[in-house]
């Protein structure tokens, strides 16, 4: 497919208006001496060479979705007629607070409901996506221990099934990351724990239920552990949705909690986004939090906050997503999300094990892993030959080698918004392409067939990327 400057012909479309008549005076600011390089095409060619393009995205609308531990669940559109009210989606950041009221009321609206959700005293609703939540929440757990003198505090316990942005995080906020060793059944290994912790322990990051789509039977004595060490208890809420309105983290010992609005509250992300990655914290905690919030003397900055994390109020729009989300599925809806996220992965997961093993088999929470290490081994069939060949049948492959503790992973995670029918399609799908693996696997190894690119060079594309067209040069 061309790209639109390949398509653009000099003179071509754009001419809409008359030429101006009146005489305009421009201070006196530098102008440019060139006109901007804009592709010259009719709008009707420019429509179709979107609409072409939009084709070839796979999203949501186009079909199943299982991206493990993204949580492509849908996203309701009654969340983004609320976004688009001119009330909330014409204010300006630099309005006076006097004419905010009703975005304010909003503002704390949600972070009310996150305290409550996630057993919370204070939240931000400042950081941008996750990873931000998170940098933010070691910044609160480093200012709470540099407050106490307890400066010798230098390290973050992560365990070895967490996901890549953790590390980053710590790392980016000072500290030294330990990576703590899973057990056979893909939870903590609670001796390897107590091994690493120390008067250096400055908290642990955890994901629960974790990155292999289980939930830690040992979460309180790990709680208490760390807690015992002097260290705090950081919650990764990207796997809210496996619990959320069940289990709250503040009541299983976490001191401070990250969540993605764009998972488990179903505001769009991806292409779709932006996103949203609020931090909430316990009260002894709250003092540092940045940007303006909800206090118990009304919306304010705390005076030991850490600063602002995004400019403003953050992504405004993506908070009346959320709350919108919150308030129609109502304290009674709440539980049901996690419930039937929980029976959809399980129901998958049942049909699929007899075919592709899974990687820790039992009950899972909201995704599972299958690893095809042995199929690798046996019929040369990858992980990823069973993702591209998915994309032949209109099915969004799941996550690839990730986690890394599982060899030749896929992670998949249907949600509760995909029906029974929708999922039983996408078991067809898996069992045609296992059939396949054993009577013709090189054809799953050339797949897909059906796409406008096939194999792509994706290691050239991860070093070599070219990010900016260059003109005829
Ligand atoms: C377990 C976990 N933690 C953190 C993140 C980071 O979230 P974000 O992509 O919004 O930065 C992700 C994202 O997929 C995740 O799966």
């Amino acid at each position: 497919m061309k790209l639109i400057f390949e398509k653009s012909v000099p003179g071509r479309g754009q001419q809409i208006f008359p030429e101006c008549d009146v005489a305009v005076t421009l201070p006196k600011v530098p102008m440019r001496q060139t006109a901007p390089r804009l592709p010259e095409i009719s709008e009707n060619e420019m429509g179709r060479h979107y609409t072409e393009l939009a084709k070839r995205a796979h999203g949501l609308n186009d079909g199943f979705y299982p991206l493990g531990s993204c949580t492509m669940k849908h996203n309701p559109r009654i969340n983004e007629q609320m976004a688009a009210l001119p009330g909330f989606a014409k204010l300006h950041p630099l309005q006076p607070e006097w004419s905010l009221e009703g975005a304010l009321e909003a503002i704390a609206t949600l972070e009310q409901d996150l305290c409550e959700i996630t057993g919370m005293d204070g939240f931000t609703l400042q950081p941008a996506a996750g990873a931000q939540g998170e940098f933010t929440g070691l910044l609160l757990i480093k200012a709470y221990h540099t407050h106490r003198k307890d400066d010798a505090r230098t390290e973050i316990l992560i365990p070895d099934s967490a996901h890549g942005t953790n590390p980053a995080s710590a790392t980016m906020a000072g500290y030294k990351t330990v990576e703590i060793k899973s057990d056979e059944k893909g939870m903590v290994d609670l001796e390897d724990l107590k091994a690493h912790l120390s008067e250096k322990t400055a908290g642990l990051m955890l994901t629960n239920p974790n990155t292999v789509g289980i939930f830690d039977d040992n979460i309180m004595e790990i709680t208490r552990l760390v807690h015992e060490a002097g260290g705090l208890c950081y919650y990764d809420g990207a796997n809210l949705n496996a619990v959320v309105g069940l289990v709250r983290p503040g009541d299983i010992g976490f001191d401070v909690v990250h969540l993605n609005l764009h998972k488990t509250f179903s505001c769009p992300h991806g292409g779709g986004g932006p996103g949203s990655g609020p931090c909430g914290c316990k009260k002894d905690l709250v003092p540092f939090l940045p940007g303006r919030h909800t206090g118990e003397e009304g919306f304010r900055r705390e005076a030991e906050s850490i600063g602002d994390m995004t400019g403003f109020y953050g992504n405004f729009l993506v908070y009346i997503k959320a709350l919108t989300y919150i308030l129609s599925l109502g304290k009674e809806g709440i539980p049901d999300i996690a419930r039937n996220a929980v029976l959809n992965a399980n129901y998958m997961m049942e049909k699929l094990k007899a075919y592709y093993p899974v990687a820790y088999d039992r009950t899972c929470m909201h995704e599972f892993v299958l690893s095809l290490e042995k199929i690798h081994k046996e019929n040369h069939v990858s992980a990823l030959d069973v993702a591209k060949a998915l994309l032949d049948f209109g099915i969004h492959p799941p996550t690839m080698y990730f986690p890394l503790i599982v060899h030749e992973a896929l992670m998949i995670e249907p949600t509760e918004t995909e029906s029974r029918e929708t999922m039983d399609g996408v078991i067809d799908a898996f069992i045609q392409i296992y059939n396949e693996i054993i009577d013709n696997p090189q054809a799953v190894a050339a797949s897909p067939v059906t796409t406008p690119v096939r194999r792509l060079d994706e290691v050239k594309a991860a070093r070599e990327p070219v990010l900016r067209y260059k003109f005829g040069e």
